[in-house]
């Protein structure tokens, strides 16, 4: 596990977007994990940039989401697929078929889990995967208290989470409480997890994260399980580590062949 600690979020946004762009630059076959919510957004609008304006191109690639809400209405806003589409990928030229997420609105949610777990296999598995986290420790979906080796399924969501988020519907009452998720297990297949966090509100659930111990009760610790996990954190989520000043000696003095 590597933790670096930049000054602001624009920062995290181009580093995590270095790796983003290294990983579609030299792979034949990337497949990119994404995830919603608004801390990767400075990333989208920077791979977009480099889209638009440096010719990185996405035409070879192949994305997974991380996450979706049950039972809204084709159509509606929040949906993560129509999320994810309107933040990034309409904006690139990355195929639409090209992207898949867990279909909420499926009649057989169960058989959706499975199907979709299946896909990311079939895939040959996510490359990198980018990941906030939740206020409560949560990644992805995942409550505390999910299963540190849980595959893609249905959870039920949170208080603290559903007041979170919000902010994206009328009342909390409207945020669904199911929602469909790859498990904790499926994201410590990947290949590389790039665990982002930026804000104050972030800076204990990203000190737990990183320095507390691995448990289901905070579920991003898995960080410290996955073989290659790279957490960046702006200063104010970077607060309240305990180990800062090492964190940056260890960036300081990055060996420049070493890449993240
Ligand atoms: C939602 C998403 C998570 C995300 C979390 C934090 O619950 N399912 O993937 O990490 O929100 O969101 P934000 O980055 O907006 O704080």
């Amino acid at each position: 596990m590597e933790v670096i600690v930049l000054p602001t979020a624009a920062d995290v946004a181009r580093l995590a977007a270095d790796v983003i762009e290294r990983l579609l630059t030299t792979s034949p076959d990337p497949v990119l994990g994404l995830a919603t919510g608004s801390t990767p957004e400075p990333l989208y609008q920077e791979l977009i940039r480099r889209h638009r304006e440096e010719g990185l191109s996405f035409a070879h690639a192949r994305a997974f989401t991380l996450d979706e809400y049950v039972g809204l209405p084709a159509g509606h806003p929040e949906r993560y697929a129509a999320v994810i589409r309107r933040g990034l990928t309409d904006h690139l030229d990355l195929k639409p078929e090209a992207v898949q997420g867990p279909d909420g609105s499926s009649a057989d949610l169960l058989g959706e889990c499975t199907r979709y777990e299946q896909s990311i296999v079939d895939a040959g598995g996510v490359d990198v995967q980018i990941t906030g986290i939740g206020s409560d420790g949560h990644i992805a979906f995942n409550e505390p208290g999910s299963s540190l080796a849980s595959i893609t399924r249905l959870k039920t969501l949170n208080a603290l989470t559903r007041a979170d988020n919000s902010r994206f519907f009328s009342s909390a009452a409207d945020v669904p409480r199911h929602v469909l998720t790859q498990g904790l297990g499926t994201i410590l297949r990947s290949g590389h997890l790039l665990l982002l966090a930026t804000g104050g509100s972030k800076a204990d659930a990203a000190a737990r994260a990183v320095e507390g111990p691995l448990t289901a009760s905070c579920p991003a610790s898995i960080v410290q399980l996955h073989p290659h996990a790279t957490v960046l954190l702006d200063q104010a989520a970077g607060a309240a580590l305990e180990h800062g000043e090492y964190y940056a000696e260890v960036w300081a003095n990055r060996p420049v062949w070493q890449p993240l």
